[in-house]
């Protein structure tokens, strides 16, 4: 079975449950500062799963891209990616744990669907805590479809609970599923969660039914949900009974060209295996970056941060293998080649894309070159000095000056039997944050965020929107937008840096249509509908998609997630506190509600 007969497939089976297909969201959250990214299926459900009613109903299903980079390291091995797709299928206090476990056993084991032999099959259920009893209902219903009890594996809260990606929100236990792949044990422990490779996780349901709160308690939510997440990848390999992801057709075109650039063969030994998963896996995330509707750039701080990482690992990774500066073009190309017709978003930014990764890997070729000459002095003062920890404040300085990634740095070490004190990294790091007062925020909020203060920021930032157009012009689009409960950042497309005069026309006609106390509306329609109706519709999903529009009086319209305060008047005074550019044609406001 192919990648694309799989995604629809999956779709066309729980559409035929009930459920609505909506589209994926960008791989950059918008109005979260708790994550970076997009890590599943469920991050940008969050507001639903904590009871918002979503405008497509209480079932919905969708195929999304994620982005973790939690354990980019471990990248290079048979399974680890940083950038992949996830089925997903929800229920919003609609079914439970009998539905979803049955509709998973479904898909997984009919001949109509994925057909896997029912005897591969393990699961794991969540073994219970002091707080939460084991989960003996999802127990009972694996045993009811047929798995025998010795293959249902009890696990505790590390492995089957679905904590929030942010440290706050929605949470359950989980069950998930595992394929059998036939390798032998790798000893007497070896059962289904084990990394050695025997049994490979494709699918996980979690139950949420907990909220996590700001005190690390579990209180239950007003409504149960299901969140799936099945991994495209992972579950192609098995389904074409592939050892690895990377010998599915999802990678095999982008590990032609490394072959071609690098004039190596995969196989030919185990380092250069890792460095073609390495680079593979990096630049398919990177070409992702860059390629979703809100693309960030390369830069020192949050996503720009990984995204720079990434590049700049995957040039490392490069240059083992004998590939030259401008190595990662083709390989781009083959990537947009390979993911376009799933994600036309790819194609549309191609030029970005290309001449994005050739600036950073041009900039990185000559930090690189500097930054390892740099770091041989030191580890030969070290090795005359006998020591064998390198100090935060020199890792810091190769960072700072020669902007030497911390992981570079403790890369090479390692690989001389040394060590970063990365503690003292953190710290420096931390220092020069507050001196150059690029501001250490505290991101607190987040999607699950409902709190007064967030709410009014959120409908502040409909204002301010609109009032940039009517100010600057119709060319302002919003690129991006990041709220916590102290103020609102966001982003937006205009070539120039606004005059004072502009910031304060601006200013004044929010403040204008706050004490103009309009009555805000929200209406249910389809997106074609909305943008027909004149409303600013960022999000580029199906004509037919179920969508909220929210109105402000006669001022603002636009398609929204929500929520949002009742009238204007409940705002307050706005007042923006700085404007700046973001990056290239793109400028940030920051502003607060007083
Ligand atoms: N949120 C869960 C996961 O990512 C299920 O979708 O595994």
């Amino acid at each position: 079975m192919r990648p694309d007969e799989l995604r629809e497939m999956y779709l066309k089976f729980f559409e035929g449950k009930g459920h609505s297909t909506i589209s994926g969201s960008s791989l950059i959250p918008e109005n979260d500062p708790t994550v970076l990214f997009t890590t599943a299926g469920m991050h940008p459900l969050v507001p639903y799963l904590l009871g918002e009613p979503h405008p497509s109903g209480t079932r919905l299903c969708n195929v999304q891209k994620c982005i973790r980079t939690g354990d980019i390291e471990s990248v290079g091995d048979s399974s680890h990616l940083t950038f992949f797709e996830m089925l997903g299928n929800w229920s919003l206090g609609d079914y439970f744990k009998e539905e979803a476990i049955t509709w998973s056993f479904e898909f997984l084991t009919s001949s109509e669907y994925l057909g896997f032999n029912p005897d591969q099959l393990h699961v794991s259920v969540f073994a219970g805590n002091e707080t939460v009893p084991v989960d003996d209902e999802s127990i009972r219903i694996w045993e009811k479809l047929g798995i025998p009890r010795e293959r249902i594996f009890e696990l505790p809260m590390e492995d089957n609970w679905w904590g929030p990606a942010g440290k706050t929100g929605p949470c359950g236990p989980d069950t998930e599923m595992f394929i059998d792949t036939g390798k032998a044990e790798c000893g007497s422990k070896c059962r289904p969660g084990c990394s050695c490779g025997k049994y490979f996780e494709i699918w996980n349901d979690v139950f949420m039914q907990y909220r996590k709160t700001d005190s690390g308690s579990f209180e239950p939510l007003s409504q149960r949900n299901v969140d799936t997440g099945m991994g495209v990848e992972r579950t192609v390999a098995m389904l074409q009974g592939k050892a690895s992801v990377f010998e599915t057709e999802l990678f095999t075109p982008i590990i032609e060209a490394i072959s071609e650039g690098s004039g190596r063969d995969m196989q030919a030994d185990a380092d250069t295996g890792q460095a073609f998963r390495v680079i593979s896996d990096h630049l398919r995330s990177a070409v992702f970056i860059l390629g979703d509707e809100r693309g960030v750039v390369p830069g020192n701080l949050g996503q720009g941060y990984v995204l720079r990482r990434l590049i700049r690992r995957s040039v490392r990774f490069a240059r083992n293998i004998g590939m030259q500066e401008g190595f990662s073009g083709p390989i781009a190309e083959r990537i947009i080649e390979n993911y376009k017709h799933a994600y036309p978003e790819l194609e549309t930014q191609r030029e970005r894309v290309l001449s994005e990764l050739m600036t950073e890997e041009a900039r990185f070729e000559k930090t690189l070159n500097r930054g390892t000459v740099e770091l041989s002095k030191v580890l030969e003062q070290m090795k005359v000095h006998n020591q064998s920890v390198v100090s935060g404040r020199v890792a810091f300085r190769l960072f700072d000056t020669y902007g030497f990634p911390l992981e570079f740095t403790e890369e090479i070490c390692s690989e001389q039997g040394l060590s970063v004190d990365r503690k003292g990294f953190e710290k420096a790091f931390k220092k020069h944050r507050e001196v150059s007062k690029q501001g250490a925020e505290s991101f607190k909020g987040g999607l699950g965020d409902h709190s007064e203060a967030t709410t009014r920021l959120h409908s502040a930032t409909h204002l301010l929107h609109r009032s940039l157009q009517l100010v600057l012009g119709d060319h302002v689009q919003q690129r991006g937008s990041n709220i916590t409960p102290k103020r609102l950042r966001f982003d937006f497309s205009h070539p120039a840096k606004m005059t004072d005069e502009e910031k304060q026309k601006v200013q004044d006609m929010v403040n204008e249509v706050i004490q103009k106390d309009l009555s805000v509306a929200m209406e249910v329609m389809t997106l074609g509908e909305a943008r027909e109706s004149g409303a600013t519709a960022l999000f580029s999903g199906k004509y037919g998609e179920q969508v909220k529009v929210y109105t402000m009086g006669d001022f603002s319209k636009e398609v929204c997630g929500g929520p949002h305060v009742e009238r204007t008047g409940e705002l307050g005074h706005f007042r923006i506190k700085k404007e700046g550019s973001s990056s290239a044609g793109v400028r940030r406001i920051r502003a607060v509600l007083e």
